[in-house]
């Protein structure tokens, strides 16, 4: 089974103050050994992040890229840009750079063809709306698409990615997936791995995102097929995000 992860995913939260404080509590935090950790920051705080979260096992990472090397892009940020300042981790096509930046499938694949490009792994985020799920095409629409980035990739780099599952309906909702539910749809996408050969199944992380919290994460990660986490809001409370690392150990 692939090593859990736990990855915080900050938005656009979050203040230097805050990375010091991650910084002490991870130096002196005694992380379950075999559970790899890392935080998705804003971009103008990657450099101290990196410095400050500089611990075995703690990694820091963007929260998206641009699909360009570079150009005149006013506003946008390379993936060599998060390289050079520490990042090692980028995450593409979360709901709400697909819903409110308008970020299809298409361009889903250009950042991840962008970070994979520089060496960053990407986390490919995929969830059905609520409507989707009321309508039965939660499976559809989620390895719709995961197909959309999988089926233009070759194997090498197909090997590289981390996949999240995140119910858009869960995400800042408080209105957690159960873990049968969040189970059903990772089973699905490690089936649909699976399709892929190359052993992708085994070695692919599947995360569960959408309300994991310090109180629900244990049910969630004892599934089978999940695989860790992307914790938004209870990763920005140092004892709850650790709480929930500790119970992925
Ligand atoms: P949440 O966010 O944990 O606050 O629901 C998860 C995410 O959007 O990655």
């Amino acid at each position: 089974m692939a090593k859990p992860l736990i990855a915080g995913n900050w938005k656009m939260h979050g203040s230097l103050a805050l990375i010091d404080e991650f910084g002490r509590a991870l130096a002196t935090t005694e992380l379950p050994e075999g559970v790899d950790v890392a935080l998705m920051v804003p971009f103008p705080y990657l450099a101290q992040a990196a410095q400050a979260l500089n611990v075995a096992g703690v990694s820091v990472g963007a929260q998206t890229l641009s699909d360009q090397p570079s150009g005149a892009l006013t506003g946008e940020v390379s993936g060599a840009m998060l390289r050079e300042l520490g990042a090692s981790m980028v995450l593409v096509g979360h709901s709400e750079r697909r819903s409110m930046f308008h970020e299809n499938d298409q361009a889903v694949l250009g950042r991840v063809r962008a970070a994979l490009g520089v060496g960053l792994t990407p986390i490919l985020c995929l969830g059905e709306t609520l409507e989707q799920r009321d309508e039965g095409r939660t499976e559809s629409v989620v390895l719709g698409q995961l197909d959309a980035v999988f089926d233009a990739l070759d194997a090498s780099e197909r090997a590289q990615l981390v996949v999240a599952y995140e119910p858009v309906w869960a995400i800042g909702t408080g209105r957690t997936a159960t873990p049968e539910q969040a189970q059903a749809v990772h089973s699905a996408i490690r089936q649909r791995l699976a399709d892929y050969s190359g052993g992708l199944e085994e070695r692919t992380k599947i995360l569960y995102g959408g309300s994991m919290k310090a109180a629900n994460a244990a049910d969630l990660l004892a599934q089978p097929d999940i695989d860790g986490g992307l914790v938004g809001g209870a990763s920005l409370q140092v004892d709850d995000f650790l709480a929930i690392c500790q119970s992925a150990g």
